[in-house]
């Protein structure tokens, strides 16, 4: 059980900190050199997460490195989809490819139905990083939003417009429903399953928000992620664990995201225009540093993390994090850089 002085923790609490706890998106990966020496003994990248004790070691190097607040499992938001028979793999350079995604109606209505049991090798993962891990440092537990999760299976790979996955709806309106709740009801047994494994956080990623209009975001995205809060919130096991809900620039405004009853929303990038009364000792806010200031020189990263930092000085429950994840091409003395900045201010 994690000790509750965790600033991480506190944070989430919506407390006042002189220093916010920091951790980073996607801080285990590529732009570390430890990462890429252990991701080249696997030829495909689900098969590393298959590795409970990598997965382990993966989790704790940004930890070891920067001294973060909190650590993340070490995995993946698809394990979903290809639990329930979706067959995803990741090809170089060209990101997750589906063996098998969902094409058409009939598709939906044939699917797997998903068996938490299948991930196993998540839950082991978890269990080992949270025994790896000092007792102060928390470990977040994720997954993909039903819509994120959703628009990957039916494109059946990465795009820039989801334009089969939009047409997809357009067509197959029901099937689209009944496949987000397929989808909701599985986050919430998996995420179950990873706080009973030993998580004390949990962040849904939302990262395809941005596709949809302020309607359709309602109807197709926030709606199942505030039932899969509901059910987190309702269940004995899992009902005190945080949750931090990160959206993709979203087209709805803060107040109408805050319905999902979410304690921390992780801000993105481009959304530097928020009115922070509105949110104030209702949540906690996470982000929002644009993750390309990494690419400038330290003297840009001090200027730009001291607009962050005055922005949220007195924010009740402010997380130091970048408003997306970290990107390969980062150096990652640039983040030990920010990391030792932001405790030094
Ligand atoms: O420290 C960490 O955050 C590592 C754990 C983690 C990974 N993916 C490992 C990973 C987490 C939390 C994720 C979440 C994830 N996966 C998201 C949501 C976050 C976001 O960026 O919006 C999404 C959209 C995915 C799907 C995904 N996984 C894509 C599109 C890709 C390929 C492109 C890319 O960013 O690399 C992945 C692969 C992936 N997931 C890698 C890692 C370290 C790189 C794989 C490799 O080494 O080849």
């Amino acid at each position: 059980m994690i000790e509750r002085e965790s600033i991480f923790l506190k944070a989430l609490n919506k407390e006042t900190l002189p220093i916010p706890p920091i951790w980073y998106m996607r801080q285990a990966g590529r732009y570390m050199p430890e990462y890429r020496a252990v991701r080249k003994k696997f030829k495909n990248f689900l098969d590393m997460c298959k590795e409970p004790d990598v997965c382990c070691e993966l989790a704790l190097q940004p930890i070891n490195a920067f001294e973060l607040d909190s650590a993340i499992l070490f995995s993946d938001i698809l394990t979903i989809p290809d639990a329930m028979g979706l067959d995803v793999k990741f090809l170089e350079g060209e990101g997750p490819v589906f063996g098998n995604p969902i094409k058409t109606a009939k598709d939906v209505l044939n699917i797997k139905p998903f068996d938490s049991d299948s991930l196993s090798y998540v839950y082991k993962a978890v269990g080992n990083i949270r025994s790896a891990l000092p007792k102060h440092i928390p470990l977040i537990g994720f997954c993909g939003s039903p819509w994120t999760l959703a628009a990957y299976s039916i494109e059946g790979k990465s795009s820039k417009d989801f334009l089969f996955t939009r047409n997809f709806l357009k067509e197959n309106d029901d099937e689209a429903h009944i496949f987000l709740n397929k989808l909701t009801d599985a986050c919430f047994e998996y995420l179950k399953r990873q706080i009973e494994a030993g998580a004390d956080v949990i962040q849904i990623f939302d990262s395809w928000a941005n596709l949809l209009t302020e309607d359709d975001y309602k109807v197709y995205s926030l709606k199942y992620i505030t039932t899969l809060i509901g059910l987190l919130k309702n269940d004995a096991v899992t009902k005190n664990i945080p949750i931090i809900l990160f959206s993709r620039e979203p087209k709805v405004q803060l107040k109408t995201i805050m319905t999902s009853q979410s304690d921390c929303l992780s801000l993105y990038w481009s959304m530097n225009d928020i009115d922070l009364n509105e949110v104030k000792n209702k949540v906690a806010i996470q982000g929002n540093l644009n993750p390309e200031i990494l690419l400038e020189s330290n003297e840009v990263i001090k200027q730009e993390t001291l607009k962050i930092l005055q922005k949220f000085k007195n924010y009740p429950g402010y997380i130091f994090n970048l408003g997306h994840g970290i990107t390969p091409n980062i150096n990652p003395d640039k983040v030990k850089f920010l990391t030792d900045l932001i405790r030094s201010i």
